[in-house]
């Protein structure tokens, strides 16, 4: 006898043991299948070790999309404070760490355990390690072909994730099944992650590496500008740092980013304001805002300023260099020559194109009974816990709806 369930549920992560313990507790029969020998690895590594597993001010603003719109009514319906419930529920300790972003005190197994206990709770059917080969459909629904043998399910959600990390599993396998039923995907893109320079250019900042420093980093023009307020890290290949993984979402190939090294400082009216008798060198002054070595490094690297710039003391300085010197610090523009890819990403961007499915229910419009939740859909939260709380969102709306 071929084992028969309401709902086969593929991809154990975030979204899936979400939307499984949600259908099995509503009373239907669910299987979850994922591929993987350790469960919930993304979880487990996210957020430094402590899962960063909701943002309080969560909004459809936080994410990106080729139809902002569509995430509106899943967000609607299961809100940050659900989630929240359910970790209090379970006496997980928590802390908000910065702008909303909400971290377990201990450590992200706190999580899957809980969302496994849920999953207890739901009764739900468990293949792990299993991985499907093929998805067909019957005249009931649909006939699973796994590493475990065949099964039968009257629906099927897709929770596979994106393809960030590959070296814990990931795949573009949320993106093929939906190929293979006709449906499109919006071209995904490695998003929060580092940005890379050509070698030579790079050559000069890679000293810097280890750098910190809080910027406002923006992309694009008018209306399509977006910009970002967090720390900017030097690395030896490029920049990282919240500010860079999240302006790296929004960066096309081929444009720049602009770095206001001093938000909210007007550099070149400070200077000029400093400058009268002012016998310290232009290095000494610009040290009182960031490391010397920055600084330093900064100046002497600058193609726009001239050389020696720095060592020069304030007063001698013609005001024309000082306008440059500020306008320098208060808009670096430089021109990525692509991302660190998806082994340093920390999630897909693109996917499954929303207007393939419905946005109360995640089923697909011309697949009834096929479903895609989390990250596999064309939507793509900022770093600070709106990755997971779609994740969240997303299962609830489809489990409800099966
Ligand atoms: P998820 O990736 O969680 O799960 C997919 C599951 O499908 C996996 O268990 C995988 O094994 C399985 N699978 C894949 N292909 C399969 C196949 N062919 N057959 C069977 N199973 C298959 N977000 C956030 O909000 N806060 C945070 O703190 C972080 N931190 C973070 C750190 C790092 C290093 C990364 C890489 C990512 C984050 N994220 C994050 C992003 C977050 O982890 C991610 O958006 C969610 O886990 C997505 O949930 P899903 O359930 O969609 O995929």
């Amino acid at each position: 006898m071929i084992p028969f369930f309401d709902v086969a549920v593929i991809g154990a992560g975030a979204a899936g043991m979400m939307a499984a313990s949600i259908a099995g507790q509503r009373g239907l029969r669910v299987v979850l299948i994922d591929h993987a020998e350790k469960l919930a690895e993304k979880i487990r590594i996210s957020g430094g070790g402590r899962c960063n597993f909701t943002n309080t001010g969560t909004s459809p603003e936080n994410f990106l999309s080729k139809n902002p719109h569509f995430c509106r009514s899943a967000l609607a319906g299961y809100t940050p404070q659900d989630f929240l419930q359910l970790v209090r529920d379970y006496r997980i300790g928590f802390h908000e760490k910065h702008k909303g972003q909400l971290f377990c005190d201990d450590s992200s197994e706190s999580i899957i355990q809980m969302l496994r206990q849920e999953c207890l709770k739901g009764q739900v059917s468990w293949r792990m390690p299993c991985s499907v080969q093929s998805i067909g459909r019957t005249e009931q629904g649909f006939v699973l072909r796994t590493s475990q043998g065949e099964l039968n399910a009257l629906q099927v959600v897709i929770a596979t994730g994106g393809m960030a990390i590959p070296q814990l599993g990931s795949t573009d396998y949320a993106l093929r099944v939906a190929r293979h039923f006709g449906l499109k995907v919006i071209e995904p893109h490695p998003a929060l992650v580092p940005l890379t320079f050509d070698g030579r250019d790079w050559k000069p900042f890679s000293a810097l590496s280890g750098v910190a420093l809080e910027v406002e980093v923006s992309t694009g023009q008018g209306k399509q500008r977006q910009a970002f307020l967090e720390d900017l890290l030097f690395t030896h290949r490029g920049l990282s740092g919240p500010g860079i993984l999240q302006i790296s979402s929004y960066w096309q190939p081929g444009e720049s980013i602009c770095v206001d090294l001093a938000p909210g400082q007007d550099i070149a009216q400070q200077l000029l304001d400093l400058k009268a008798g002012n016998r310290q060198q232009l290095v000494t002054v610009l040290s009182t805002l960031w490391p010397r070595r920055l600084v330093e490094q900064w100046l002497d690297t600058s193609e726009l300023l001239p050389k020696g710039v720095g060592q020069q003391r304030l007063a001698d300085l013609p005001d024309r260099v000082l306008r440059s010197v500020g306008q320098v610090i208060n808009a670096w523009a430089l021109k990525p020559s692509g991302t660190a890819g998806y082994k340093k990403a920390e999630v897909m961007s693109g996917g499954v194109d929303t207007r393939e499915l419905n946005q109360k229910s995640m089923e697909a419009r011309k697949v009834p009974g096929l479903f895609f939740i989390g990250e596999a859909v064309d939507v793509t939260g900022w770093l600070g816990g709106y990755n997971f709380q779609w994740a969240w969102a997303s299962a609830a709306a489809c489990a409800r709806a099966l």
